[in-house]
């Protein structure tokens, strides 16, 4: 197969890269390197995976954005048989402060994107990395109780696609990728393009360049190496279900082999793969030796107090399930920073 992966460089990007250019597939990589801007940073980060990604077999790097045609068109080039759309500006806050251009990459490039599909290789499968944030503050509607270090739901395990996504707040973010999530579904139902929808709770694995913004696992890793303190906005008691990255690339590569016309799905490691802050932070001692010092701060505008996803249509449609463990996966990550301490010290 030949396939597009834009945002390429990024976590998710560059190992949906890896895997399937190790799969024998022509692969290409769309990017333009953009996240240290998007969220501040001077240093390198996805860089790295972009000179990483330009050592293997199989993968051609183009550098360009998503937000411009004859960029999306060179890098589809006569057609491709799969978009794997990752490129996107993640940040919550970052939207909040920038919701123009939080808007035009999430919003206009993933519309984009589909145009240049529909036009030059309608039959392409096209999957978007959607998010938990779609549902905004509708989550927070769920009972919940508090237990010990955390919070959980009172009555149902997880939250699944039946969840409206409107009458709420969202932040900017949500509200964009939501834009991108809702033409991504509209475009099998008017052009019938193969679509797939992934609204993606929190994915971490190594080649991730956590902030305090964004990639919070990543960040109070490399926090915890580095002895950088950290902030945490309400008490940490916030749950997250957890998927390390390999296990959300197998979900895209089940979807693209299934005879689906269309997909919608929740993905996360699901009610058995779950953590709080606060017991992440005591994972980091246990693995590490040490945890960040930590400051407490104001809760963050519609950050969800639990969030779990309810992945039993998921596992049902695509006989798909997570694999990686908690534990092992944090292990792969401090490993992969200990490994690379020249990208973050
Ligand atoms: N990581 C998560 O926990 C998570 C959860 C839910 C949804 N998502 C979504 O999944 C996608 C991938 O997330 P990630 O963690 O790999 O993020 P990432 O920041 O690591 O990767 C995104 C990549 O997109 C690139 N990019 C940004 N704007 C671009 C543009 N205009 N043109 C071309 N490239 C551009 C960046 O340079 C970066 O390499 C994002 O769309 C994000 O909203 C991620």
């Amino acid at each position: 197969m030949k396939m597009l992966i834009t945002g390429g460089a990024g976590l998710v990007g560059s190992h949906a890269a890896e895997y399937f250019a190790n799969k024998g597939n022509k692969v290409i990589v769309l990017d333009n390197l953009m996240r240290s801007k998007i969220f501040g940073y001077d240093k390198d980060s996805v860089e790295y995976n972009w000179k990483y990604l330009g050592k293997l077999k199989n993968i051609e790097c183009i550098k360009g954005d998503v937000r411009n045609e004859s960029d999306v068109k060179k890098a589809l080039g006569g057609g491709v048989d799969v978009v794997i759309h990752t490129a996107g500006q993640p940040g919550v806050l970052a939207s909040v402060n920038n919701p123009t251009e939080d808007f035009s990459i999430n919003a206009f490039g993933t519309f984009n994107v589909l145009e240049c599909v529909r036009k030059i290789c309608k039959s392409a499968v096209f999957i978007y990395c959607s998010t938990n944030k779609v549902y905004g503050e509708n989550v927070d509607k769920l009972a919940l109780d508090e237990i010990g270090t955390r919070y959980c739901f009172k009555d149902v395990k997880g939250v699944n696609e039946q969840m409206l996504t409107d009458l709420t707040a969202h932040t900017p973010y949500g509200v964009s990728k939501l834009a991108g999530d809702i033409y991504t579904q509209e475009y099998a139902q008017i052009y019938g393009m193969r679509t797939a929808v992934f609204r993606m709770s929190c994915i971490y694995g190594t080649r991730q360049f956590g902030f305090e913004d964004q990639g919070w696992l990543a960040w109070f890793v490399i926090a915890s190496i580095f002895d950088k303190p950290i902030t945490i906005y309400g008490n940490g008691k916030q749950v997250r279900d957890v998927l390390y990255v390999d296990d959300l690339i197998c979900a895209y590569e089940a979807f693209i082999n299934s005879k689906l016309n269309s997909g919608l799905y929740n993905i996360g490691g699901g009610p058995d793969k779950t953590i709080s802050l606060l017991e992440f932070v005591e994972q980091l001692r246990l693995i590490i030796g040490s945890h960040p010092k930590i400051n407490y701060g104001e809760w963050r505008p519609s950050d969800q107090k639990v969030y779990i996803s309810d992945i039993t249509k998921i596992k049902k449609e695509l006989s798909w399930q997570p694999k990686v463990g908690v534990k092992e996966g944090i292990t792969r990550l401090v490993d992969w920073v200990r490994a690379n301490r020249q990208f973050f010290s």
